[in-house]
């Protein structure tokens, strides 16, 4: 086997979408030996699962993803007509998915891991130009966006801020992006104003992603976010539906919680605490679309209280450079997500995630740095997710899913086996 015992059975759990429990009893043996064989490989308890269960498990996780293909293409046709309704291929909300389309998305995710891993390479986008608008602070958004391009055979323009845009000079949203449009074959646009990406989509026939959208939408952040915490739920044995999600910030201005509570709520029974300092509460109209299907939101302005039986923290930013007369310098400390909160209101399988960037300044108590070392913080195999996440996202909407597979060949050089100093092999959980 390519991958190590515990990856491959996570894996199978995680698409098949079943508990440690009902994954066992599906194929056929005790819950005990299960958990025998998803201990790491040093372990004394560890046992290797039989070459039959090996092959039953495949058996079962290519019918299943077979039957859910046959299914969806027999009544949906390709995907990025089902998130894309009209014939531009543009993404710029996470209203344009279904819970069947966001998994679909992550399917293609899962193909592009060993590109994202280092092991493979392919060229599905030979001869492709991104342009890369960001008319808004970023590093991660916009380096993410153009590494997932070139990681795929493309190539990326860039540009960054408005000192140096036409725009600077007056021009409008129409004429620039028609401009652009003339030069590249898709465009991530990044820009200070709620609704300007889609504003710049209609101006444009090729594929438009929205980068962030003033307080509006971020819905690749929140893609990844989502795919983040499935994937992480079935390293943990749990699923989503019926999960407890606290959200912890600025939930006013932050665009990320707004795509990321909707795309949430396509699953069933949620509850939702939300945590804010008071005026920074999320707005109704996201409230009133999260809290139909019968999911649970409470809202409350005291940490400690709110991150009781967390399966998920989702901590954020103050986003003062979206304030419009609020006063505020920075969290109190009472609000920051640190270890020992953590240690108190939840269990040892919670994790901690942040969009990022974390405002390290003192005084900002966004989250601590404490829990740099504890494996329930997600945030740095979170930002990595960024890469399949937006590869899967372009070659979608590019419409070259179906060849990613045939393309890969073996990378050339030698990645180092942990990217990270402190991250142990596989994202720091073994
Ligand atoms: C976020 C954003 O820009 O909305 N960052 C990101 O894209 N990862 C969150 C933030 O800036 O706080």
């Amino acid at each position: 086997m390519a991958v190590s015992q515990q990856v491959f059975l996570r894996d199978a759990m995680r698409r098949l979408n079943l508990t440690r429990d009902v994954f066992a009893a599906r194929i056929g043996v005790k819950r005990r030996a299960l958990d025998t064989w998803l201990l790491p490989e040093g372990s004394q308890e560890a046992r290797n699962m039989p070459e039959v269960v090996s092959r039953f498990v495949t058996e079962i996780v290519e019918n299943s993803a077979l039957m859910e293909k046959y299914a969806q293409s027999a009544q949906s046709g390709p995907l990025r007509d089902r998130i894309a309704a009209d014939s531009k291929h543009q993404l710029l909300s996470v209203d344009q998915f279904t819970r069947e389309s966001v998994e679909e998305l992550f399917r293609v995710a899962d193909l592009m891991q060993p590109i994202a891993r280092r092991q493979k390479v392919s060229r599905v986008l030979e001869g492709a130009v991104l342009g890369n608008l960001f008319f808004e602070a970023s590093t991660r958004t916009r380096v993410s966006f153009g590494a997932a391009f070139c990681r795929l055979g493309g190539s990326v323009c860039d540009t960054t801020g408005f000192t140096f845009s036409s725009m600077a000079k007056g021009e409008s949203i129409y004429d620039t992006s028609r401009v652009m449009s003339g030069y590249v074959d898709a465009m991530v646009i990044r820009h200070p104003e709620k609704g300007s990406v889609a504003e710049f989509a209609a101006a444009t026939n090729i594929p438009v992603v929205n980068g962030g959208d003033g307080a509006g939408e971020h819905p690749s952040q929140a893609l990844l976010d989502l795919y983040t915490i499935l994937t992480e739920f079935s390293r943990l044995g749990k699923l989503l539906d019926g999960a407890h999600i606290v959200m912890a910030g600025d939930l006013k201005y932050g665009r990320t919680v707004h795509s990321l509570i909707k795309l949430l709520a396509l699953y069933r029974g949620m509850k939702f605490t939300l945590v804010s300092p008071p005026g920074l509460e999320m707005p109704d109209y996201l409230l009133e679309k999260a809290g139909k299907n019968g999911h649970v939101i409470e809202q409350t302005h005291d940490l400690a209280a709110g991150l009781k039986g967390a399966d998920v923290i989702y901590a954020t930013r103050v986003q003062k450079e979206r304030f419009a007369g609020e006063n505020l310098e920075g969290y109190t400390a009472d609000f920051q997500v640190n270890r020992a909160l953590v240690d108190a209101c939840c269990g040892p399988d919670v994790i901690v995630m942040h969009p990022l960037p974390r405002d390290s300044r003192e005084g900002a108590h966004d989250l601590s740095t404490d829990l740099n070392h504890d494996s329930r913080l997600a945030i740095f195999r979170q930002a990595d997710n960024g890469i399949p996440v937006r590869m899967a996202i372009f070659a979608v909407l590019l419409g070259v899913e179906g060849l990613v597979q045939h393309s890969l060949r073996d990378v050339t050089w030698t990645p180092p086996s942990h990217i990270g100093p402190d991250d142990s092999v596989f994202h720091g959980m073994y």
